[in-house]
């Protein structure tokens, strides 16, 4: 594409979404066709209640979603596996090998939503991380600090520092992508560490920084985690994510919670941006003028890292712009999409 000439439609090989959570039951059946029209994949979070730790729970789990489809959906979901301290490594590798799990989940214990089951010490864990750098099976990080001492916004960067870089010299054959990235830190390390490092960028993350949190009152619909930081690591995402580099892929990390969840005295963290991610990153992509990269990020480059083929099918978004629902229906009770009510410029055809 030429400099300074804006398309008003763009063509894409179909794109997929390398972090979601799907939930379960009635959630799981509100939430399911809003990814399914738009990503042809996606990386399945296990943070169920009971988190999904072995082969039987993630086939089960599989074939809940795959029941909850709407019918002629064209969706594959990626399952994972919850690491713990006592994850065997041999059913790791049984669930690899046989198609069952696409990656390994570490949650730090007690990091974030449902992840009281997470790793305590990742020393405990190295007979399943050297096994899985032996078989070439991706580590997926929720990558922050639990410590309470920590300051809530530097609790990336200093797990970057603490564990992520230790575990990478340790052992740099190991694939690791560091989920939803959310700081210039992330970034620098992402792009310095070896070609065994990618990380996932969120739609949110592209959006808001952390005085959104805070405009004109609490708004807990755009509290996550890890949470939105400062304005110079929005603006070093957005770099990151439309640099064309292949270690920056599309991953939403969709999060839904029923409204009473969040807008509650301890609210929950998630942000639920299925309804219109696609168009989202669009309109991002569009505004830093970096259409012709956008196809790298949503669609090529996560397929590369996982090894697995780009989708063949394609989807067409055009320069339209539309209103995203302000709630969607579900049990039990409705929530709130990302940007809900507010105009997004882009659409798919
Ligand atoms: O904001 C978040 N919500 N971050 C996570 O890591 C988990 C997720 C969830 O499951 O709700
Ligand atoms: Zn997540």
């Amino acid at each position: 594409m030429l400099a300074g000439i804006m398309p008003d439609t763009i063509t894409i090989r179909r794109p997929d979404d390398w972090h979601l959570h799907l939930r379960d039951g009635a959630m799981l059946r509100a939430v399911l066709p809003h990814t399914a029209r738009q990503f042809a994949r996606a990386i399945v979070m296990p943070n169920l209640v009971p988190s999904v730790t072995d082969i039987a729970s993630a086939v089960a789990y599989r074939e809940r979603i795959l029941a909850a489809l709407p019918a002629g959906a064209e969706f594959t979901p990626l399952m994972t596996c919850y690491l713990t301290d006592a994850t065997d490594p041999a059913e790791v590798e049984r669930g690899f090998r046989t198609d069952v799990f696409a990656a390994v989940k570490l949650y730090p214990a007690k990091a974030t939503t449902n992840s009281a089951a997470g790793v305590t010490d990742i020393a405990r864990t190295m007979p399943v991380l050297e096994r899985m750098a032996a078989i070439g099976m991706p580590l997926l990080i929720h990558g922050e600090v639990t410590d309470p001492a920590i300051d809530i916004f530097d609790r990336e960067a200093v797990f970057i520092e603490r564990t992520l870089a230790p575990l990478h010299r340790s052992l740099p054959e190991l694939k690791i992508v560091l989920e939803h990235a959310t700081t210039g830190d992330a970034v620098d390390f992402v792009r310095s560490a070896g070609p065994s490092v990618a990380a996932t960028i969120t739609a949110h993350h592209l959006v808001i920084n952390r005085n959104a949190i805070f405009a004109g009152g609490l708004r807990p619909h755009l509290y996550c985690l890890p949470v939105a930081k400062r304005e110079t690591h929005r603006l070093a995402l957005r770099r990151a994510a439309t640099s064309g580099s292949d270690k920056f892929f599309l991953g939403t990390d969709s999060a839904p919670h029923p409204i009473h969840d969040k807008e509650s005295a301890c609210g929950c963290a998630g942000i639920f941006t299925a309804p219109a991610a696609l168009e989202i990153y669009a309109q991002v992509f569009d505004e830093e003028n970096a259409l012709d990269r956008f196809e790298t990020f949503a669609s090529l480059a996560g397929p590369r890292f996982y090894g697995l083929p780009p989708n063949e099918a394609t989807v067409t978004l055009r320069r339209a712009s539309w209103r995203v629902p302000e709630r969607i229906a579900a049990e039990p009770g409705p929530v709130m999409p990302f940007l809900g009510g507010e105009e997004v410029a882009w659409r798919i055809e």
